[in-house]
């Protein structure tokens, strides 16, 4: 009895990588071609405030994922893109659901206890209630289904258990159980300087990862200092084992060339680095300068962000207010 709806969101903290590109903008773009299911994509400005942001940071931050989204083929017409805090109906939901769920709930997510770290007494209200706004982004859509990764499956659990208490509590049959959609570990991109380390916008070596804002030398060069062994590829994807390095390298072609990395393996069995690296240099390049040029030219042009932005508010609502009215109802208000 629910429409088919994928909801997602990526925090507008800037320096935005192959990794989030290959892990989720790629992802999002798939699926949203793909059809079967209407597509809301998020910037999560809200959820960026749990920590202290520099507020001219995270207007253009903001506005670089927007462009993010759009050069990585998020088209306005298929998908409804938003920025989450133009949609007041999050934030609206989100105290009701502070109000469903329990604290002892909240204090059992390990991202709270990694990210409070030892002196929780020090953390902001926000980040401990950051797993009731996640539920409220998601279900304030009726989302059926969500593609999260590995750290992101306990909120998304929690999300059905305040789905689950509400209908409990009042009697109704009205938010879905969000269903997860897995991600594969082949779309985890690892640091360039250590293969054991996702990459991520917070690693301070910015060698270690491919910014898509980097222009093609840039790219070239990260990809030929890229950390590896002397040994060449093997013949198989097992020959890979305990080389992850390597086996990143591997990954990040495939992904690139929408192979397999088997595919990738047999093409470059026996080969050296001193091959395989230009090759992905190339692919590499390939692929994102389309996309770096296109979030320049967007940039460029910050107004017609907003336009963009302020469209897919009105869209978003069309879906929000309903609901947001109708859970006021349930609950007597
Ligand atoms: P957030 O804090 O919102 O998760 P991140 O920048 O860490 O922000 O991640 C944004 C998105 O990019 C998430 O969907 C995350 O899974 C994905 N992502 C981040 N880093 C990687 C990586 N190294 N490999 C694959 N996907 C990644
Ligand atoms: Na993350």
């Amino acid at each position: 009895t629910f429409t088919p709806r994928v909801f997602s969101g990526i925090q507008p903290s800037g320096n935005l990588h192959l990794g989030n590109y290959l892990g989720a903008l790629k992802r999002f773009v798939d699926t949203q071609n793909a059809g079967g299911f209407q597509t809301i994509y998020c910037m999560v400005d809200l959820h960026a405030i749990t920590v202290w942001q520099d507020p001219e940071k995270l207007r253009h931050s903001t506005r670089e994922l927007a462009a993010g989204f759009i050069a990585a083929g998020i088209d306005p017409e298929k998908s409804i893109l938003i920025n989450q805090s133009q949609v007041p109906e999050h934030a609206q939901l989100a105290w009701v659901f502070n109000c469903v769920a329990r604290m002892g709930w909240m204090g059992r997510m390990t991202q709270w206890k990694d990210k409070a770290g030892k002196d929780a007494e020090a953390a902001s209200l926000g980040l401990f209630a950051y797993p009731s706004l996640m539920a409220a982004d998601i279900l304030v859509y009726h989302a059926t289904h969500v593609p999260v990764g590995e750290d992101q499956k306990q909120h998304l659990e929690l999300t059905r258990d305040i789905a689950a208490k509400f209908n409990h509590d009042f009697g109704v049959d009205f938010f879905p159980m969000t269903e997860p959609v897995i991600e594969g570990a082949a779309t985890r991109v690892m640091s360039l300087r250590d293969g054991t380390k996702k990459m991520s916008k917070s690693d301070p070596s910015d060698a270690s990862r491919i910014n898509l804002t980097d222009d093609a030398d840039t790219i070239s060069k990260k990809i030929r200092k890229a950390k590896t062994d002397f040994e060449p590829l093997p013949e198989t994807l097992e020959g890979l084992s305990g080389r992850p390095d390597a086996r990143n390298l591997v990954n990040i072609y495939a992904a690139l060339a929408d192979m397999t990395p088997e595919a990738v393996m047999s093409e470059y069995a026996g080969a050296q680095f001193g091959t395989f690296k230009p090759a992905l240099a190339d692919l590499a390049v390939a692929r994102l300068a389309p996309i770096t040029r296109e979030m320049s030219r967007l940039m460029a042009d910050p107004a017609e962000i907003d336009r963009i932005l302020a469209r897919g508010a009105t869209q978003a609502r069309e879906i929000t207010v309903p609901i947001l009215r109708k859970t006021y109802d349930i609950i007597g208000m």
